[in-house]
């Protein structure tokens, strides 16, 4: 069950720039907390205790109805815990570890908060800010029936994709707007929407959302709503970056931190595999891949995700890559596949590693360790979600044994460290690994998915697409929107018919 919360008292003032909320940031003490841990701030105002059913929620019937449709009877302890909170308007900082339901978490709150109010065109009442555009197109998806059943109307606004057509959508008129920011930050440049009537505004992987890339673009969209409104800010890794986002704007928030470390899943098991050589790590990466089964392999690069997919498609695996240097039908496409099962094995870059979601998804292998224990975490949490189990592979090489033990260290996690060649029945028996057929197969793109002849230009292009040579780890480069897997060039046109146009190339920007 969720944590008890102590008895609630009236909401204070809100007072905005520092002075709402204790800083954060001092080391953590707690010997047993990863090293980057960091101390949340302090709740002033007592929260609310914890709702045991949905029905005991101050929500409109029609959303417990909906939730009962959709096979969600009980709360997670996430929801059990903000929602009695965020329903009262209190300023929420949650940290749930992934596949916690936190979506559900700030989704619900804020659709019952909004329930029968109306928003005027190309001004919507309440904003969901996400790093990817897959995510946002899952956040959107995952909340649809509820807002449906009160009556809301949902926009979905992200690069890669008709600005046009977003604009249109702002301009009839939308209650919830979800968002990467770049593009937000786009469609309020042209006109197309003001933030001023926003008065929830949710922040979902919001340490993601407070790195350098994207602070000075999400300051700038939090500066633009209403300034007495709700903010709810969630992720299943919560650190120092966030300290920023906390002061400026949140006002006495509660506090909700159901791990006491970053965030690891029970029900995932951990194994670090030490493979002898590059050549060795490949053949153990495509035997796990030809498993029987799906899979996600995280690589560093696009161009390692694209090299990788192309031999397992050789060797006869239904591999796909997932990055930022493709458009953005292709990048939808993939996902479906990957979800309906077309393709088994989907090679990404961290543009998968935050919140997106696919049902029964039981391994996740890091092919590329990840750089920090965050991306760990985010990438491992693929799997085991919801309560589901699940396993996470890490392929280290002999030169990256203590780095990776650090990493494991900092996430809190002891993995089980096995020395395995890609022949070993131990292989088998951890992953499925198995021989792949050696016939290639191909993964068919519908024809009308080809990109728009400026996406194809900008693909081929290194000065806009990246400028270094691929190789370096996607999450590590200076937020353009690779870096954030939402293409920020293709992004600023949009699929729009200006497309073939050159423009001059702009620095560097996060997500839209
Ligand atoms: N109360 C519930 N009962 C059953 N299933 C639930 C409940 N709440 C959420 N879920 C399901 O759990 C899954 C994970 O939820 P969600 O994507 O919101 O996790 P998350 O905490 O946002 O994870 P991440 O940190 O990876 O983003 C989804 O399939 C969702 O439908
Ligand atoms: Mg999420």
């Amino acid at each position: 069950m969720p944590r008890s919360e102590p008895p609630t008292r009236k909401r204070p003032g809100r007072s905005r720039g520092g002075s709402g909320a204790r800083r954060a940031g001092r080391p953590q003490a707690a010997p047993a907390a990863p090293q980057r841990e960091f101390a949340l701030p302090e709740t002033v105002t007592p929260a609310l205790p914890a709702a045991d059913a949905f029905d005991a929620l101050d929500m409109p019937a029609v959303l417990v109805k909906t939730l009962a449709e959709q096979g969600v009877t009980e709360p997670f302890p996430i929801q059990a815990a903000t929602l009695p909170n965020a329903l009262a308007g209190r300023d929420i900082l949650g940290r749930g570890r992934t596949g916690s339901g936190k979506t559900l978490a700030f989704g619900l709150a804020l659709l019952a908060r909004l329930a029968g109010r109306r928003a005027e065109p190309k001004a919507p009442l309440a904003l969901v800010l996400v790093p990817t555009r897959e995510l946002a197109q899952q956040v959107t998806t995952a909340l649809t029936p509820y807002a449906a059943a009160v009556g809301l109307r949902l926009a979905t606004v992200v690069g890669g994709l008709s600005i046009g057509r977003q604009a249109d959508a702002l301009r009839r008129g939308a209650e919830v707007l979800v968002a990467t920011p770049g593009r937000l930050h786009d469609l309020i440049q042209r006109g197309d929407c003001l933030l001023g009537r926003v008065s929830v505004t949710v922040l979902d992987e919001a340490d993601q959302m407070a790195d350098m890339g994207f602070l000075p673009q999400v300051t700038a969209l939090l500066d633009q709503v209403a300034p007495d409104g709700q903010r709810l800010l969630f992720s299943a890794t919560l650190d120092r970056n966030i300290d920023r986002l906390v002061r400026g704007y949140l006002s006495d928030p509660v506090v909700h931190s159901v791990d006491p470390s970053a965030g690891a899943v029970t029900t995932m098991e951990h194994h670090v595999l030490h493979v002898m050589d590059e050549t060795d790590k490949k053949a153990v990466a495509v035997r796990i891949a030809a498993r029987d089964g799906r899979v996600i392999m995280f690589v560093d690069t696009k161009r390692g995700a694209d090299r990788f997919a192309k031999r397992l498609l050789s060797n006869g695996v239904r591999a796909a890559a997932l990055h930022g240097g493709r458009t953005q039908p292709q990048r939808t496409r993939t996902l479906d596949q990957f979800k309906n099962g077309q393709v088994t094995a989907l090679v990404a870059t961290n543009v998968a590693a935050r919140g997106i979601h696919v049902d029964d998804l039981d391994l996740v292998v890091n092919v590329d360790p990840p750089t920090d224990h965050k991306d760990y975490l985010h990438r491992g949490g693929r799997t085991a979600r919801a309560g589901a189990t699940g396993s996470v592979v890490t392929l280290v090489l002999p030169e990256q044994k203590k780095e990776m033990a650090q990493l494991m260290s900092d996430a809190g996690i002891r993995p089980r460290t096995t020395r395995i060649s890609s022949g070993d029945p131990e292989l088998a028996r951890l992953t499925g690994a198995r021989e792949p057929s050696g016939v290639a197969v191909t993964v068919e793109a519908p024809p009308a998915e080809r990109p728009a002849p400026r996406q194809r230009a900008k693909a081929k292009s290194p000065a806009r697409a990246k400028p270094a040579t691929g190789t370096r780890p996607e999450g590590r480069q200076p937020r353009t929107d690779a870096a954030a897997g939402n293409g920020a060039g293709a992004g600023r046109s949009g699929g729009g018919r200006s497309g073939a146009r050159r423009r001059p190339r702009r620095p560097a920007r996060p997500a839209n």
